[in-house]
C-alpha cells in the first residue's frame, strides 16, 4: 500500500507543473503588460481579482467559524437552539455590501473604457484587415503596407481600425492591448503603445477556418529613429535583383503571375489579394508566423503552401527546387 503522505503527492504533482510552468517567459502574455493599455486591461483584472478573493476569505472564513463554533457535541441535551427567522440587519449588510463592492469596480471600469474607446490625438494610423489567414498592416498617412509584422514606434499611441476581407477574425496582442474583432464590411478601432521596444508576439483570436491557430503576427516597436528608418525602407525599397539567381527568380515572379496576387512597392506587382511582399527581406517571420523567415523557410513555404498552412488561399505551383531558389533569392533580395 501506498504509505499515506505519499498520496498527497498525486494531486500536489499537477499543481506543482501548473506553477513552474507560470515560471517561464510569456511574451504573449496579458499578464506581462509592456504598455499604458495593457496594464489598465490588467488592473482592471488584478482589481477584480482581489475583491473576489475578499469576499472569499469573508465567507469561507464565517461558514467555517460557524461550523466550528455551533456543530452539535451531543452536549447539548438534545435541545435544539434557538430557532431565528429573518434579520433586517443582516439582510440590509448582505445587499449594501455587494453593491458598493460592485461600485468599487464598476467606476474604473466604466472610465478605463471610455479612455481606452478614445481615439488618441496624434497617435499613428494604422489599418489593419484580417485575411484567412494573414495580417495586413497599412499606413495610410505614410504610404506604406506591409503583412505578418506590424512596426511602430515605442512612446506613440497607435490608432488602430480594424476590418476583415472574408471572416470574422480576431486581433490580439496580449501584452500590449485586449482583442478586438475583426469583421468583414465593419471597421472596429481601439488604440495601443509600447512603452519599451521589442516584438510583441500576436495572435488571431477568434476561429476563422483551417488554419485560424497559424494566424499569427508580431509587432515590432522601434524607438522613433529606427522606425522612421523603417519607414523610409519601405517607402524606397530595394527591389532590383544583383545576382543572376536573384534575376532569374524575378522573372519566374513575372512568369508565374505572383504580381497579381502580391505587390512590391516600386515594381509592377500590384495584387492585393496576397501579402504586400515589399521588404520581405527585413522581415523576421513569414506565412503568419507559422515559419520563421529563412531561405530555407521560404523554400518550404514555395514549394508547397497549402501543405505548411492547410486552407491558404495561394496555391502550389510544383517549382522545382532550382526555381525555389531562384525565387528565394529574389523575394530574400527585397530590402
Ligand atoms: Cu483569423 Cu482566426
Amino acid at each position: 500500500m501506498v504509505p499515506r503522505w505519499r498520496r498527497w503527492l498525486y494531486p500536489l504533482a499537477p499543481a506543482l507543473a501548473l506553477l513552474s510552468a507560470g515560471c517561464a517567459a510569456h511574451p504573449q502574455s496579458a499578464l506581462s503588460p509592456a504598455g499604458p493599455v495593457a496594464r489598465m486591461e490588467l488592473n482592471l483584472g488584478v482589481l477584480s481579482l482581489w475583491i473576489m478573493i475578499g469576499v472569499f476569505v469573508v465567507v469561507a472564513g464565517i461558514a467555517t467559524f460557524v461550523l466550528v463554533r455551533f456543530t452539535d457535541r451531543g452536549d447539548r441535551g438534545g435541545e435544539l437552539p434557538n430557532q431565528v427567522e429573518g434579520s433586517t440587519r443582516l439582510e440590509l449588510l448582505w445587499t449594501i455590501v455587494p453593491i458598493l463592492l460592485l461600485l468599487v469596480l464598476v467606476i474604473p471600469t466604466i472610465r478605463d473604457t471610455f479612455t481606452l474607446a478614445a481615439r488618441q490625438p496624434g497617435g499613428l494610423q494604422v489599418d489593419v484587415v484580417g485575411h484567412q489567414f494573414w495580417w495586413e498592416f497599412d499606413y495610410p498617412t505614410l504610404g506604406i503596407k506591409t503583412a505578418d509584422e506590424m512596426h511602430i514606434p515605442t512612446g506613440r499611441a497607435v490608432n488602430l481600425s480594424i476590418t476583415s476581407a472574408d471572416v470574422i477574425h480576431s486581433f490580439w496582442v496580449p501584452s500590449l492591448a485586449g482583442k478586438q474583432a475583426a469583421v468583414p464590411g465593419h471597421v472596429n478601432t481601439m488604440w495601443l503603445l509600447a512603452s519599451k521596444s521589442g516584438t510583441y508576439p500576436g495572435q488571431c483570436a477568434e476561429f476563422c477556418g483551417l488554419s485560424h491557430s497559424d494566424m499569427h503576427f508580431a509587432v515590432v516597436a522601434q524607438s522613433p529613429a529606427e522606425f522612421a528608418a523603417w519607414v523610409r525602407s519601405m517607402q524606397h525599397p530595394v527591389t532590383t535583383p544583383t545576382s543572376t539567381l536573384a534575376k532569374q527568380g524575378q522573372q519566374l515572379f513575372n512568369q508565374y503571375g505572383c504580381g497579381a496576387c502580391h505587390s512590391i512597392t516600386g515594381t509592377s506587382a500590384q495584387g492585393t489579394l496576397g501579402p504586400n511582399l515589399t521588404g520581405l527581406g527585413n522581415r523576421s517571420i513569414i506565412a503568419a508566423g507559422v515559419l520563421t523567415n529563412t531561405p530555407a523557410n521560404l523554400a518550404t513555404w514555395l514549394a508547397n503552401p497549402p501543405g505548411v498552412m492547410p486552407g491558404v488561399i495561394m496555391p502550389d505551383f510544383h517549382l522545382n527546387s532550382a526555381q525555389q531558389k531562384a525565387l528565394v533569392a529574389y523575394l530574400e533580395g527585397l530590402h
